[in-house]
């Protein structure tokens, strides 16, 4: 078995029922299955657990299985590894990155916390274990504003790597932050001319917005939150319409949810092309969920003294988010 492209480089019989085989192979390793919201829809209907990052981490933090695989991005494995190091931890594609942990690379991270001596390092959860490592909160986007108002008014804060989630976040809170200089380049791409166009098209409809957008999309929007509080708002309220900024994956539970509702997925600046897709998020397929089942690879390996001082920032957010 061959692993190193990232991910079983095995043929896959064409034949096969790749769902039925994945539900048997699953039961046969004592596995739990968890997915984003991001993961491509067949995948999120495969998958035993679904949410966002906060959940996916709470889930994996609470689940019995012996086995976590892992339809997410490779922090995401690395975050329930921590969790669980006695437990074997597999993301079908390691190579499913995520290029807001990538403009954070831990050298210059622990640099610049370095050079601001008495201040507490809040970071993304989307971020390496390396960075975690040099942590003192993280967060995720559905329970930063609680964790930032949990802390002393005059707390001096660093925050990394997203400086839209950042500057939200010190808006919201009127907190002063240092704030790392990095973002999504899939948040980023949501063009303001073209919501402010589609809102013409679609006056009734609500606007949700991920807190990783830019300032000018964030101040369009009805709901900004997390991926699971555009869900819940979508769910709950009274309009029948609603334009979605943020990663398109998630259009297939807000459409499973809210059946009887229109979504209409934002553009990013460049129509032609698919940039509100998390390429990262996509690279997990059948047919690598089924190979990695099979093959039980690849397993996602974390540096223990890495893992030993990562872990107190994730429990942190875990006991902050009760
Ligand atoms: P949430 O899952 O926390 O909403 O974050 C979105 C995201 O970009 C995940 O990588
Ligand atoms: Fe990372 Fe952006 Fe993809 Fe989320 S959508 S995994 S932040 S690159």
């Amino acid at each position: 078995m061959n692993v190193d492209k990232g991910y079983v480089d095995a043929p896959v019989d064409p034949s096969l029922d790749l769902r039925a085989e994945i539900a048997r192979l699953k039961r046969e390793r004592g596995a739990v299955i968890m997915a984003h919201y991001y993961q491509r829809p067949e995948i999120q209907e495969l998958a035993d657990e679904i949410g966002d990052s906060l959940a996916l981490a709470q889930k994996a933090a609470r689940t019995d299985a012996k086995v976590i695989v892992l339809c997410g991005v490779h922090f995401m494995g690395e975050t329930a590894k921590i969790l669980c190091p006695d437990k074997t931890v597999i993301v079908p594609d390691v190579n499913a990155g995520c290029s807001l942990a990538d403009s954070c690379p831990a050298d210059e991270f622990a640099a610049f916390v370095a050079s601001h001596p008495g201040h507490t390092v809040i970071s993304y959860v989307n971020t390496s274990a390396a960075v975690k490592a040099v942590t003192d909160i993280l967060v995720t986007s559905s329970n930063a504003l609680k964790i930032v108002n949990s802390l002393p008014k005059d707390e001096k804060i660093i925050f990394g790597p997203d400086r839209n989630l950042g500057n939200y976040i010190a808006a919201t809170t009127g907190r002063e932050m240092l704030i790392w200089d990095g973002a999504c380049h899939v948040h980023e791409q949501f063009s303001l001319q073209r919501l402010l166009e589609l809102k013409r098209e679609h006056p009734f409809a609500k606007i949700l917005v991920h807190p990783e957008c830019p300032r000018p999309v964030r101040l369009l929007a009805n709901k900004v939150g997390s991926t699971q509080a555009l869900l819940e708002f979508a769910v709950s309220d009274e309009a029948d319409e609603f334009i979605v900024a943020t990663e398109s994956g998630i259009m297939h539970e807000l459409r499973r949810r809210c059946p009887n509702k229109t979504f209409i997925a934002a553009p990013p600046e460049d129509g032609t092309c698919a940039c509100n897709e998390c390429n990262f998020m996509k690279m997990i397929t059948l047919e690598k969920l089924y190979n990695s089942l099979l093959y039980m690879a690849p397993a996602i390996e974390v540096d223990q003294e890495v893992a030993r001082r990562a872990v107190v920032p994730i429990r942190r957010m875990l006991e902050l988010s009760n």
